[in-house]
């Protein structure tokens, strides 16, 4: 129990912390490149946040949220999803007066679903996404669709589809909802429990059931009944990707586990993720800022998972490449001489080597087998005698050769020979 991390979440180790901080750096940059500013919030907030944006009836809040109560008494959830957080800080923090459209990001935060794991679905998960508050126009949610594919394939990965839905406004949905009860009322003994309880209150989420695609395939599509605006939207939307040379799949019973979303609602899948396919998910919110207690302020996102990203691009074998060794390992001959040798580690790190030292009072055999293990291709061997003369001896642990350097050239000699390292294997490579 005690060496046992909680169901469906994840120790990341340092070979996979490294892949995480790539992915993380990759993102940085090209919300850099499309102008979107970073925005970190609490890995908690009020539980009624959550209830009133993603939806009270949705799997979500239903089922999947960390509900606590604080020694105050306050009901806390663990963030479940971003959007709801970013409403609520872009209002608390002012942003709302900012020029518009505010566009913000957050990459690779924890979020944190009670859901049943499997491969790509998990407790506590992290997510990097993109909210635009304060643009109605349909050129925003291109950007935003365009910014998500441009993440993705910016890393290698092909064979995504793109799925592309709009589920209307609060103008044209009730007429929708109407004529899908009337379509699901014939099978309404053969559903599912959820979607029974839905019936009412969310006919919409029926479309997504997974037990039984058969009432969904054959319900009437949402696209026939937009109201002549969510139509020009949708027009729109469709042209600005069709100028970016985007492809994209129309899927008219796409509809998303979440409450707020209006008109624009899209889905990045992968092939090679399984069950859980979905790599990336997102749309328009137009009602949820003013449902939140600020000024009308329409708005649009997405947020994609970074497990399921880190698992796809291994399944394509583009996950990015575990750390190198160190550069140079620093060792003592001797005990009397451990002091230099940690002093002169801590030089050359200051001139930009990584360096690793003895930590465990080996001999100086066992210290170098140590370096080889840990791929260092140059170890220094301080030694009282060499230090004696102001020097050390250089060994190249891969040709088995060494020379002794000065002290005070011994930072640009080995600069010189990583640099001409790196260079042939990047040749190589
Ligand atoms: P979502 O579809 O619930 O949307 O989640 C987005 C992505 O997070 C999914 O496509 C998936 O990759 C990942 N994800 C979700 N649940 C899990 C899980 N249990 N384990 C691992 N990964 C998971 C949202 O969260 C919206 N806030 C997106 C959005 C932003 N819409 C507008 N702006």
């Amino acid at each position: 129990m005690l060496t046992r991390r909680p169901r469906g979440t994840n120790d990341v180790l340092p070979v996979e912390a490294a892949r995480w901080r790539a992915l993380e750096s990759h993102i940085h940059r090209l919300a850099a490149a499309y102008g979107y500013g970073e925005v970190r919030t609490p890995l908690f907030e009020h539980a009624e946040l959550f209830q009133r944006s993603v939806g009270q009836d949705t799997d979500i809040v239903e089922k999947e949220m960390y509900v606590f109560v604080d020694r105050a008494g306050r009901r806390l959830a663990l963030r479940p999803e971003g959007t709801a957080a970013v409403v609520r800080a872009f209002l608390e923090g002012g942003l709302s007066a900012a020029p518009l459209p505010v566009k913000l990001y957050y990459a690779g935060s924890a979020m944190f679903r009670y859901d049943r794991p499997e491969a790509g679905r998990y407790r506590q998960f992290h997510q990097a996404g993109v909210e635009v508050l304060g643009s109605s126009d349909p050129a925003a949610d291109a950007e935003v669709v365009a910014l998500a594919v441009d993440l993705l394939t910016g890393l290698g990965l092909g064979g995504l589809e793109v799925r592309l839905n709009s589920i209307g406004c609060p103008r044209c949905r009730p007429a929708y909802r109407e004529r899908l009860r009337e379509h699901y009322r014939p099978y309404l003994d053969r559903l599912c429990e959820d979607c029974r309880r839905r019936f009412d209150g969310n006919p919409l989420r029926l479309l997504d059931c997974k037990v039984d695609r058969g009432p969904a395939e054959a319900a009437p599509p949402l696209t026939a009944f937009l109201c002549d605006e969510c139509t020009r939207h949708f027009r729109a939307l469709q042209g600005y990707l069709n100028a970016l040379g985007l492809t994209y799949t129309l899927d008219p019973r796409l509809v998303r586990g979440l409450d707020y979303y209006t008109r624009t609602v899209f889905e990045v899948t992968h092939p090679r993720l399984g069950a859980q396919s979905s790599l990336c998910g997102g749309g328009r919110y137009d009602g949820l800022v003013e449902a939140l207690g600020g000024p009308p302020t329409p708005a649009v996102g997405f947020a994609l998972g970074m497990e399921r990203l880190l698992l796809a691009l291994e399944a394509e074998g583009l996950a990015p490449a575990a750390p190198a060794g160190p550069d140079v390992f620093v060792g003592a001959a001797g005990d009397g001489v451990r002091a230099e040798a940690m002093a002169l580690a801590a030089r050359l790190r200051r001139s930009g080597l990584t360096v690793e030292t003895d930590l465990s009072g080996r001999s100086l055999r066992a210290q170098l087998k140590h370096a080889a293990r840990l791929g260092a291709p140059f170890a220094v061997l301080v030694g009282e005698e060499e230090l004696a003369r102001g020097a050390a001896v250089l060994r190249h642990l891969e040709r088995g050769e060494q020379e002794e350097v000065p002290l005070d050239r011994l930072a640009e000699r080995l600069a010189g020979l990583v640099a001409g390292r790196r260079a042939r294997e990047g040749s190589a490579g």
